[in-house]
């Protein structure tokens, strides 16, 4: 079966059933999220139920109690695995969820129903085996057995926390014991790969690690699409799926099959990230795409790609997915742009850094000087033999971040140094107009950057379209109506663990103290942020937005003026 056709049928058989301890409602269908989840405490969405954590609980959900999805996710735990037959970064997650409208029993039996419904064979299942903390999974084995699974036939398996507990996601959050269940079909030696984790949130782990029980039994499943189709096509490595065959390095001159799978792997991962309005940087999010687009451009060297090869895999990660997720198509010019500017910056110093490194420069040097992300350095020196001191880079890589990051505070204080009238103005408006966005275009809106003289404002944020002449206009209504309304403009000071529940941040949290200021519009607008700001949003005057452009990929730009 294709993997267009899975996905499908996975979500109509979800849509059609389900939920018969519940009412039989079935399960409701909700989009992929971003990759970029609102929870700060994550960078990336690394798990179906992310989206959904706050109705594991409790929160009321408003797509009722069970729910199934496509959900795009991104993991670099695994990133040193990628190259064999199962793992990557970029993978797409089939699951089922219900937040305390069925339990184990109709859980199991739904995810046997799927699968044989599109003829894979279960061959063993594995339940948690319990520990001090958490009993063993008597019910769910027993379902299994009532299912012709059995420990005496080597279908049950029982394993231990290492195995069969997940999460949270984060640091905090549900997490429960898990049952599994493995293909034997196509791996060499009939190796067992697990297709699906049927997670049973039962317990919220805090942050020193303890565990309370939950009120709602909450059920979550993953079923990674690519491993499944894997078995469904009978291959015997994920990269031979029709989600990967176009995805052959071009003119690489010879089959070094595991260069080929990061690249292939990579580029994938990196079109997704970019597409969300990621841009290659130095610190977060943007490092670590920098990081696996340089990777993937090292490998691609290593295949003797020919030159842009990776902008024709690019190309075609959009036409395998373009269906799917049609923000591909839509930033598809910004995404070739970002990868090909990457590869001629990356491409002239990869060169020069290799010389350098085998004439022994210092994993530091070649971070600063080359732009070789430390975990590169790492891979080379390892198949060098190398060693490197990872705890003298990593000291004189926090020196280094003091400095820049002081550097930083200090240019964005002189951004506002002229606490003018002017510029204060145009700060409050600042805020409103992010807000503004957010009740738009949608919550899923963070400021990307923003410039403040005594003329003007300019604000980046993330969207992949250009804004149409009615959004302009509802934008600019409703940040008029704020101004009109004459709030009052509040300061608040709080510590960050109580300001990052009621704001959500654009910025790392890390980068703000341990008490912060929280401006608050009313209930419009809510802000971690250093101010100044004026008194009232009366005081602004007209606001109008000039222009609205791009400002790279998946980032749109506005300038604004208040008359
Ligand atoms: N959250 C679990 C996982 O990621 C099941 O969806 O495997």
């Amino acid at each position: 079966m294709d993997s267009s056709k899975i996905r499908e049928e996975f979500l109509k058989f979800f849509s059609a059933k389900g939920g018969s301890a519940s009412g039989g409602e079935g399960h409701k269908i909700v989009p992929s999220s971003s990759l970029l989840p609102s929870d700060p405490s994550v960078l990336f969405t690394t798990a179906g139920m992310q989206q959904f954590k706050p109705y594991f609980l409790g929160e009321k959900s408003p797509y009722g109690n069970n729910v199934a999805s496509c959900q795009k996710c991104f993991r670099t735990s695994d990133i040193e695995e990628v190259g064999d037959e199962r793992h990557l970064t970029f993978f797409e997650m089939l699951g089922n969820f219900s937040f305390g409208g069925y339990g184990k029993e109709e859980a199991i039996k739904l995810a046997k129903e799927f699968l044989n419904s599109i003829n894979i064979k279960i061959d063993y299942v594995t339940v948690f085996a319990g520990d001090n903390d958490v009993p063993k999974d008597e019910e769910s084995a027993e379902i299994w057995e009532g299912l012709g699974f059995s420990e005496k036939k080597g279908t049950l398996k029982f394993c231990g926390r290492e195995d069969n507990f997940w999460g949270p996601t984060g640091e905090e959050g549900p997490c429960g014991p898990t049952t599994e269940i493995y293909s034997q079909a196509c791996l060499p030696d009939r190796q067992g790969i697990e297709i699906w984790n049927i997670v049973f949130n039962q317990h919220y782990r805090h942050k020193d690690k303890s565990l309370t029980k939950l009120e709602t039994f909450g059920v979550d499943t993953g079923m990674g699409l690519e491993r499944l189709a894997m078995v469904s096509q009978g291959k015997s490595n994920i990269f031979e799926t029709d989600l990967f065959e176009s995805l052959k390095s071009i003119g690489a001159t010879y089959g070094n099959l595991k260069a080929e799978r990061i690249v292939a792997d990579h580029i994938k991962a990196a079109v997704f990230l970019i597409s969300e309005g990621i841009l290659p940087s130095n610190v977060e999010r943007g490092y670590i795409l920098r990081r696996i687009l340089r990777r993937a451009i090292r490998y691609g060297n290593v295949l003797g790609l020919a030159k842009h090869g990776l902008i024709g895999l690019a190309g075609k990660v959009v036409e395998i997915y373009q269906d799917v997720y049609p923000e591909l198509k839509l930033s598809e010019a910004d995404i070739l742009t970002v990868i090909q500017k990457e590869e001629e910056k990356f491409e002239k110093t990869l060169d020069e850094g290799l010389k350098q490194f085998s004439k022994g420069l210092d994993a530091f040097e070649l971070y600063t000087t080359y732009g070789f992300p430390i975990e590169l350095t790492l891979e080379l020196a390892k198949e060098k033999g190398i060693k490197i001191d990872v705890e003298e880079f990593n000291k004189k890589f926090k020196e280094h971040q003091e400095i820049s990051r002081a550097g930083a505070e200090k240019k964005f204080k002189g951004g506002l140094a002229d606490t003018g009238e002017k510029t204060v103005k145009y700060h409050t408006a600042n805020h409103l107009l992010l807000a503004a966005l957010r009740q738009i275009l949608g919550p899923e809106i963070y400021q990307k950057g923003s410039n403040i003289t005594a003329e003007r404002l300019r604000f980046d944020f993330n969207y992949s379209e250009r804004l149409n002449e009615e959004q302009i206009k509802k934008i600019e209504n409703l940040v008029n109506q704020k101004i009109k309304e004459d709030i009052a403009v509040e300061m608040l000071e709080m510590p960050k663990g109580e300001a990052l529940k009621i704001a959500k941040v654009s910025f790392d949290p890390a980068k703000y103290g341990e008490v912060v200021k929280v401006y608050k519009i009313g209930d419009f607008s809510i802000e971690l942020c250093g101010g100044p700001h004026i008194q009232r949003t009366g005081e602004l005057g007209h606001f109008k937005i000039t222009k609205e452009e791009s400002s790279g990929a998946g980032i749109r730009r506005l300038r604004a003026i208040l008359e």
